[in-house]
């Protein structure tokens, strides 16, 4: 077989077959196929997509291309959460434990931020001590005596979307529907669970930016799990605002723990409670059924029980539990600024996008993959998006180590801010379900 041949045939839009399609990740994962003919093949599925057999394909040799996780040694269902990615999404620190506190088990595998948006594992390691980089021997013990550990993506699970990514990041061939969709599920399927419920973000901080893509995403995701043997379900989520009200790291860490003990941000805990809700369902508690899970979701969060759990899995992984119950251990920035508003009137809309930009220039997110982030760098929202605001008033606060990174900050939040004179139509946090 020939490179040659497969970026022609994807460039005169024909369908790739399934052998093709193996023979290209084998091969670019070994290092056989050089980083110039993996992006103009890239670049030709960005431009003339690809059908579903093909993106299925392409998913499972993802998925076969490393090792594969065995969580036979866990006592009971295990159901994972996934985020296509966000701004401020700090979902899973506050689904897990909910979940878990629930009976039912969560072994997660979680990543990095990436590009705008932050990733699960930098938020935790803000927590002085976690360790993230857990075999999986020691991840099965902890799942098995606290229901939940959240642990980092090894070099060896899916070594072809390692690769494959960071092409994409830099060859500007992210914003592909397959392929997001065999790297989210390569990913996913090399780990061991039985359920997964998926939350796809929609809008100006996502990589989706329309309702109509995200659901044609989230649908192909649930349809390739399904193939797979797994019990499927998404959500669609607005991504048009940022999630609660604290971007960056060490600060969503403390918001998530406010929202365990029911003190959290309303669209942030409806979102939580809502996937929470649905991933118990999916695992077939209280007979599958949703309502009844919900109404114990709520009352998980009114009690602030799963606080321990969360806790727990702090402590089993090496972190400072004490900082869960003094949230004001955690460091903080030498530097602030409010940024005030220019004029009076209504938050019409954001660039979630922007907020995301600003919180990397304060120094939460990575430029490169060697960048050290500043865990207290970060966001703190005061007005969000339907707000009336006077001028002059916060629209936020701004945490840097360096005047400079909250001068470059301060300026994107603005213009990634948009005030006027009608208040914006409300538009609902939960978009779909796709099951
Ligand atoms: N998250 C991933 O893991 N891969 C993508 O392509 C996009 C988001």
């Amino acid at each position: 077989m020939r490179m040659y041949d497969l970026i022609r045939k994807k460039r005169d839009g024909l369908e790739l077959s399934g052998e093709e399609i193996r023979w290209f990740v084998e091969e670019y994962t070994k290092g056989t196929i050089p980083d110039y003919q993996a992006s103009a093949l890239c670049m030709a599925i960005y431009l003339r997509g690809m059908t579903m057999e093909e993106t299925t394909e392409l998913t499972f040799a993802i998925r076969d291309s490393g090792e594969k996780l065995h969580f036979d040694g866990i006592n009971g269902i295990r159901v994972d959460k996934h985020s296509t990615g966000g701004v401020g999404d700090k979902t899973s620190l506050i689904v897990a434990p909910l979940v878990a506190t629930f009976g039912v088990k969560v072994a997660k595998i979680s990543g990095r931020g990436l590009g705008h948006t932050g990733g699960t594992i930098d938020k935790l390691e803000s927590i002085k001590g976690f360790r993230t980089d857990i075999p999986v021997e020691e991840m099965i013990k902890i799942v098995n005596r606290y229901g939940l550990a959240i642990v980092g993506q090894n070099a060896e699970l899916a070594p072809a979307d390692k690769k494959l990514y960071a092409l994409r990041d830099v060859t500007a061939t992210v914003e592909s529907m397959p392929l997001i969709v065999s790297s989210i599920m390569g990913k996913k399927l090399a780990a061991d669970d039985d359920c997964i419920v998926l939350d796809v973000k929609t809008g100006s901080g996502s990589f989706m930016k329309t309702l109509d893509e995200s659901r044609q995403l989230a649908s192909m995701m649930v349809e390739i799990g399904k193939r797979a043997g797994k019990k499927m379900l998404a959500l669609i989520t607005d991504m048009d605002r940022p999630l609660g009200l604290a971007i960056g790291n060490a600060m969503e860490v403390q918001e998530a723990i406010e929202t365990l003990n029911g003190n959290g941000p309303e669209d942030l805990t409806q979102i939580c409670v809502c996937l929470a809700s649905h991933m118990i369902a999916l695992a077939g508690c209280c007979g599958g059924d949703y309502a009844y899970c919900e109404r114990q979701v709520w009352s998980l969060i009114r009690s602030g029980e799963a606080i321990q759990t969360f806790a727990n899995m702090v402590h089993a992984q090496g972190g400072d539990a004490l900082w869960i119950q003094h949230p004001e251990f955690f460091p903080r920035a030498k530097l602030s600024r409010i940024v005030r508003a220019g004029k009076t009137g209504y938050i019409t809309g954001v660039n979630t996008e922007g907020y995301g930009m600003a919180s990397l220039l304060l120094g939460a997110g990575r430029n490169t993959k060697e960048d050290q982030i500043d865990y207290s760098a970060g966001i703190l929202l005061r007005a969000k998006t339907g707000d009336f605001i006077e001028e002059g008033e916060p629209l936020a606060f701004l945490f840097a180590d360096r005047e400079e990174r909250l001068e470059a900050a301060e300026k994107t939040f603005l213009e990634s801010t948009f005030i006027g004179d009608q208040a914006p139509e409300k538009r609902p946090l939960i978009l779909d379900v796709i099951r």
